[in-house]
């Protein structure tokens, strides 16, 4: 008997995760040993022909609040694909980074608009002024080929860049212009990095919660459009797997 495809989903929030991971009715799992005393969250669901493991980066202790941000990321997505390789026997097919961010009116983004990463994962305030290191902080790493999809669910596409601020420096604003980026958010490159290191396609769903070029603060934007966008997120990201339980699974 064939398996079904395997998607891995990563994601930074709870507010984001909560909606799909109750669309999924995703079961709780346990992390592997070594990460026991990580905050990280995982659960399995199995979803329109598809087996899905969710993490999420989960609370940290000191501070009480979502550990958002690459270091967090890259740390969730490696306990949850040792989960697979242990617990299941397998690498996934696709690990997806699923969270919200912020778009510019300068690149016909609105809120609530859905991107899907085309087609890499840059980073913008990793500035490493020594031979060969200004190209590993950058990152440029490829994003899975989900243009296929992006007509059907009603998602742009563009390229997404990751730091590990919520504001926008004017250093950040330079680099982002010209690296062409449309989407600006805290975990996608770490997400890709530690993707590239198992040789597994990492793509990306983000929902716009902000724009960057507003007068109105990034922050008080944010809030008032969580809730919408981690709906838009949640319903976006159920209708990706369908399709690629369709997909994936004719060619598994
Ligand atoms: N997440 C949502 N909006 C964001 C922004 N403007 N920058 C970084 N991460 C975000």
């Amino acid at each position: 008997m064939s398996e079904q495809p395997l998607v891995l989903i990563v994601m930074a929030m709870e507010a984001e995760a909560a909606p799909l991971r109750a669309s999924l009715g995703a079961a709780p799992a346990v992390p592997p040993d070594w990460a026991s005393s990580l905050p990280v969250r995982l659960a399995v669901a199995d979803h329109a022909g598809v087996d899905i493991v969710l993490v999420t980066n989960g609370t940290d202790p000191r501070t009480g609040v979502d550990c958002i941000g690459s270091t967090a990321a890259a740390l969730a997505t490696q306990v949850a694909l040792d989960h697979t390789r242990t617990g299941l026997g397998r690498r996934p097919d696709l690990v997806l980074t699923v969270g919200t961010a912020g778009g510019w009116n300068r690149a016909g983004a609105s809120i609530g608009d859905v991107y899907l990463a085309w087609d890499r994962f840059v980073c913008h305030d990793r500035r490493i002024d020594l031979p060969g290191f200004n190209a590993f902080g950058r990152a440029d790493l490829p994003a899975a080929d989900l243009r296929a999809h992006a007509d059907a669910l009603g998602c742009r596409l563009g390229v997404v860049t990751t730091g590990d601020s919520l504001d926008e420096s004017p250093e950040d604003a330079a680099r982002i212009l010209a690296s062409g980026a449309e989407v600006k958010e805290m975990e996608a490159a770490a997400v890709a990095w530690i993707g590239s290191l198992h040789d597994v396609p990492v793509g990306a769903v983000k929902a716009i919660t902000d724009l960057v070029d507003s007068p109105v603060a990034t922050a008080e934007q944010f809030s008032a459009n969580l809730a919408t966008a981690a709906d838009a997120l949640q319903r976006t990201t159920l209708a990706l797997l369908a399709r690629l339980g369709e997909e994936i699974g004719a060619d598994v």
